[in-house]
């Protein structure tokens, strides 16, 4: 297991280059395994989840292999409907290939998914979903069994905008016969680009990016080349961490209209930003109160970005009230910032952020992947030494996170404990 050891207090200066979308990429995989020929992901991120994806698709039975920074992946051999249990709990995303896999091959079997401990994670809108596409649904000993001789397209109205639910659903509808109409469905970008890689397929979808996606089902989908969106988490990431340790950075490989929420509420605790093509630059000196950050679907503050932003508050003049609408338990990196001087209090789903001028070094421990990032931001901002342990939650998420901090002037190390 590694380590960070880090020495805060440096302001950030310079360019950091985003890599593509990791919630993007995976349901991408996911989808590859739809077809029989050659698919190619450009400027895929070797990031922990996206390996662990692609030993899955190799158990499948798909060829895969990098060559320099794209994936190539040949499904022609494709025939296991099996996903390995270890394999299906270190990975959440895991789940997506129920849909795909029982659309190609007319059955699949998973263990019940994993992923970062932030609350319940429920499948239930992804099964009931697969299930009025007429696929025979069971769960047998910890796992979920598909069967389906052939989908057929229905109308699905999600309880809650799922942006898994709505991506599992469109894997298992795009060859389905007939049509099939998702109403209240996620509004994500990276299901917008889900759209786009299924559409270059030869798939027929229509409206990802609002409520209601309506597909006419394929009988084939052939091989493509992608190049998926960039990674608005990561970008955001930086963004706060700007914010934090001050200076001024420039960001490239980024669509700065689907960072419009955080954008704005950065702006209004002072940061400076503005953006032209695919760069966003941000300068930062005295930061005020954020008062409000409340996680909601896109295009609100995205969940992934609470922890960050809750770093961000303890250290802004005021109190901030932060209220986490997505996950249950998405708090678990308060009690490590504590441990580094800050002042919050949590209630249910909220959290009481009084500000301090600084915070300080301390030894803390990742224990999910956007708090594991918030935790390193708050220590590269803070003043002395800190340690951050429990890397592999990082590692699923953020490809070479402390050398682009690195880059940028803070002072981090990763030592092996
Ligand atoms: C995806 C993202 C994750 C992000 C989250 C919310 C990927 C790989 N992960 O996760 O980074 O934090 O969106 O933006 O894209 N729910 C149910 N039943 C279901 C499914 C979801 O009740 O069957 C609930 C969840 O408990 C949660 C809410 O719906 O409260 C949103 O979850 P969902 O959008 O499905 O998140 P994920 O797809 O897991």
């Amino acid at each position: 297991m590694d380590k960070y050891v880090i020495e805060g207090g440096r302001p950030l200066y310079g360019e950091v280059e985003i890599q593509s979308a990791k919630n993007a990429v995976l349901p991408l995989l996911a989808a590859s395994v739809l077809t029989d020929e050659q698919v190619v992901i450009r400027r895929c991120p070797r990031i922990a989840d996206v390996l662990n994806m692609v030993q899955i698709l190799g158990e499948l039975g798909c060829k895969t292999r990098f060559e320099g920074d794209a994936l190539v992946i040949d499904p022609a051999a494709a025939a296991n409907h099996e996903i390995p249990p270890a394999l299906a709990r270190e990975l959440r995303s895991s789940v997506f290939l129920l849909g795909s896999v029982v659309a190609r091959f007319g059955r699949a079997r998973i263990a019940y998914p994993g992923g970062c401990d932030i609350g319940l994670r429920p499948v239930d809108l992804h099964l009931r979903g697969l299930r009025r596409l007429g696929v025979d649904v069971r769960e047998e000993g910890g796992s979920i069994v598909c069967a389906c001789e052939g989908a057929r397209g229905a109308e699905i109205v999600l309880d809650c905008p799922s942006v898994g639910a709505t991506e599992n659903i469109l894997l298992a509808a795009v060859t389905a016969k007939g049509s099939t109409i998702i109403r209240n469905a996620a509004r994500e970008p990276e299901i917008v680009d889900l759209q786009n890689f299924l559409n270059r397929m030869g798939g027929k979808i229509a409206g990802a990016g609002t409520s209601v996606i309506a597909v006419e089902g394929v009988r084939r989908l052939h091989g493509t080349e992608y190049t998926p969106l960039p990674d608005r988490i990561e970008a955001g990431t930086f963004l706060i961490a700007a914010a934090m340790c001050g200076g001024k950075l420039a960001l490239r490989n980024v669509k700065s209209e689907n960072l419009a929420s955080l954008v704005h509420k950065l702006r209004e605790i002072s940061c400076k930003i503005h953006a032209k093509d695919d760069k966003i630059y941000i300068e930062c000196g005295a930061r005020r109160t954020p008062k409000l950050i409340e996680t909601s679907p896109y295009p609100g503050i995205p969940t992934d970005l609470q922890a960050p932003m809750t770093a961000l508050a303890c250290i802004c003049e005021g109190s901030t009230v932060i209220v986490e609408n997505l996950f249950e338990t998405r708090f678990k990196h308060v009690p490590e910032l504590i441990r580094m001087g800050a002042d919050i209090t949590v209630r249910g789903r909220s959290a009481f952020v009084r500000g301090v001028p600084a915070l300080h070094g301390a030894d803390v421990c990742a224990s999910d992947l956007r708090g594991g990032a918030a935790l390193t931001l708050a220590a590269v901002s803070a003043e002395g030494c800190s340690t951050v342990v429990d890397l592999g939650f990082i590692d699923r998420g953020y490809s070479d996170f402390e050398g682009k901090l690195r880059a940028a002037g803070a002072r981090i190390r990763r030592v092996r404990v």
